[in-house]
């Protein structure tokens, strides 16, 4: 019943498998990087029109950067082709795009490019889509309590009025909600040190659908079995 579905305000999700999708095929894993860049895509456009209100997208994590040469050249190559074709579907579709991770590892013209798409779709009011790149739940943290040290040595801040919500206010993702749903791809269990503070209470949803197969059918089976949980947080009711 898909006209009943609750949509979950804000999706996050770990897209993997992109390697066993082509390896099952017989082909490099640079294609099935491809055709996983291509379910992105598409993954955006059904989650603006579900009326999702942010998509968080676990693209590259600062553990990937350990992979062979070749494929993280592969991957860059990937960045630099999408990133501009993800301008013109987010302007399609009134989807304002973020970046968290850190980037300054990448080469200048990646930089410029993820400048530019998040300059150019600022503001736009529908989908917030969120991409992770060279982001690690772990760095993240170890960033944030770098520049906090730094304001309580400076005096703008004292030890004492450190509350979650300060801790927040020093994320990539202070002005982003937590994740309602976490969906993670090709059947792992684990976490791979994404979003470690702010999925502490979303539900988790994992599939053995490989990141290329995946479709709108298969978002909309995860948003049904989130409509059927009972969300708690700590013994109480949402
Ligand atoms: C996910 O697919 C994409 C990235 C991590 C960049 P993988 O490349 O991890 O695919 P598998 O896990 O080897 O199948
Ligand atoms: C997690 O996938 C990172 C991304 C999806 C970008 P990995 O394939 O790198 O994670 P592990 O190694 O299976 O934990
Ligand atoms: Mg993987």
């Amino acid at each position: 019943m898909e006209e009943n579905l609750k949509i979950p305000a804000h999706v996050a999700l770990i897209l993997d498998g992109n390697g066993r999708w082509a390896k099952k095929r017989g082909l490099p894993r640079q294609l099935g990087h491809k055709k996983g860049c291509e379910t992105v895509e598409q993954i955006v456009e059904d989650a603006a029109r579900l009326g999702i209100r942010y998509l968080t997208v676990y693209g590259f994590s600062t553990e990937n950067w350990k992979r062979p040469a070749e494929e993280v050249g592969a991957l860059m190559q990937l960045f630099r082709y999408y990133a501009k074709r993800l301008l013109k579907i987010a302007k399609a579709n009134n989807v304002r795009v973020r970046m968290i991770g850190e980037r300054s590892r990448f080469a200048p013209d990646i930089v410029e490019g993820i400048d530019s798409l998040e300059r150019e779709t600022k503001d736009n009011t529908g989908l917030t889509f969120v991409i992770a790149v060279n982001y690690g739940g772990r760095d993240e943290l170890t960033r944030a309590v770098r520049k906090l040290a730094a304001d309580c040595c400076a005096g703008k801040l004292e030890p004492s009025a450190i509350t979650e919500q300060v801790v927040n206010s020093y994320l990539d993702t202070a002005d982003i909600p937590d994740p309602d749903l976490l969906i993670r791809t090709s059947g792992e269990i684990r976490l791979s040190n994404y979003l470690l503070w702010q999925l502490a209470y979303s539900e988790i949803y994992i599939t053995d659908c490989l990141w290329p197969d995946f479709n709108r059918d298969e978002l909309i089976k995860a948003i049904e079995q989130f409509n059927q949980r009972d969300r708690r947080f700590g013994g109480v009711k949402a």
